[in-house]
């Protein structure tokens, strides 16, 4: 099979090599998945970049996949040859992932994909919208909260957006840097739009919301933005953190112990099997109902891995980064 592969971790350019290896063979309970797409995701490219020990000698890049089961292993029924699936946590925790034209996964980790759905599409939900629908579905849930969803024009902000308003959220604000992201972030459906760089958030924040502040935060940069809790955190309100881009976070106790605030931190890859069951199970309805859009950002051939990786890393682009096999 053709596949996209590193042997050593480093930049994108210099280790990134296409070519020929033998596909992997479905084990049992497992299926054989020919690939169309691999979506491309920051965690996919830090990881080529050096940010977790290599598994095994050659990793495929990703873990996100759209395609066709066109094998199974023993103890998987027959009839899913042929089944259209999205992958998800192609290389968590395993080294071949879905920038290759096969990938074999445990059959949980194939689940069908809804008819309206494109095989790009596909490539959007196992790290992006499964992402945001733990940060909003956790802890309660948004319904009637007013959420604060940080880079509301980000891969999984713009899910978050559009879901908060799904799950019944009484207002969704969002922050973003540029007008074209404020489009795209208005388009998902947000009901108020700041942007961060150039605005006040906290008293945007508390305007906005007539000094309520808001009851959940979906945080994409924890370090970044930690300073504005104590203003715009409501009581007893929810940050959900996904993301963040420094290591170390600063806190101030005494303003924020007077908000009752919690953090709840989580990482997709590792979502209990009923939490994630549960979430598959609500993207899927969703999707069958036509009521979530996905935004695909950019398109590159197998042969062009590293530039897709690279455009990741710029974070120019507005939507998900999709290889195309
Ligand atoms: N915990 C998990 O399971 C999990 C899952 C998915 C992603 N992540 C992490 O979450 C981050 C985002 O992933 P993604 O796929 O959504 O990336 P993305 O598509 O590049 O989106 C990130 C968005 O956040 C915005 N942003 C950056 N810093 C911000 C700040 N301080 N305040 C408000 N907005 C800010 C960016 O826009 P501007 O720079 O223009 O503002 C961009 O629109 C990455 O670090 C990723 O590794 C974690």
């Amino acid at each position: 099979m053709r596949a996209a592969w590193y042997e050593r971790t480093g930049p994108a350019r210099e280790v990134l090599v296409v070519g020929e290896m033998p596909a992997p063979e479905p084990g049992p309970r497992q299926v054989r998945v020919a690939l169309k797409t691999s979506g491309v995701n920051p965690s996919d490219v830090k990881a080529r970049a050096g940010s977790r020990p290599m598994l095994a000698s050659r990793i495929i890049p990703q873990s996100d996949g759209g395609g066709v089961i066109e094998r199974v292993g023993s103890g998987v029924p027959g009839d899913r040859v042929g089944q259209r699936v999205w992958v998800w946590n192609g290389q968590w925790k395993r080294p071949l992932g879905t920038c290759a034209q096969f990938i074999t996964v445990p059959v949980e980790q194939a689940p069908p994909m809804p008819d309206l759905l494109t095989f790009e599409e596909a490539a959007c939900l196992g790290i992006p919208a499964l992402t945001a629908y733990r940060a909003l579905a956790s802890d309660g849930g948004v319904q009637d909260k007013t959420v604060l969803v940080a880079g509301g024009a980000g891969a999984v902000g713009h899910y978050a957006v559009q879901m908060a308003k799904l799950m019944g959220a009484k207002k969704v604000i969002t922050t973003v840097s540029t007008p074209a992201k404020a489009d795209h972030a208005r388009a998902a459906g947000a009901d108020e739009i700041i942007t961060y760089r150039t605005e006040n958030v906290a008293e945007r924040i508390k305007a906005l919301t007539h000094g309520h502040g808001v009851d959940r935060v979906i945080e994409v940069d924890l370090a970044g933005n930690a300073g504005l809790y104590p203003a715009i955190m409501a009581r007893d309100g929810v940050i959900a953190a996904y993301g963040s881009s420094s290591q170390e976070i600063k806190l101030l106790f005494s303003p924020l112990i007077l908000t009752g605030a919690a953090i709840r931190f989580f990482i997709v890859y590792e979502l209990a099997p009923k939490v994630r069951a549960e979430a598959i199970e609500q993207l899927t309805r969703w999707i069958n109902e036509g009521r979530l859009r996905h935004a695909i950002g950019a398109r590159y051939s197998l042969d062009r891995t590293a530039d897709a990786h690279e455009a990741v890393e710029r974070g120019t682009h507005i939507g998900n980064v999709i290889v195309t096999i």
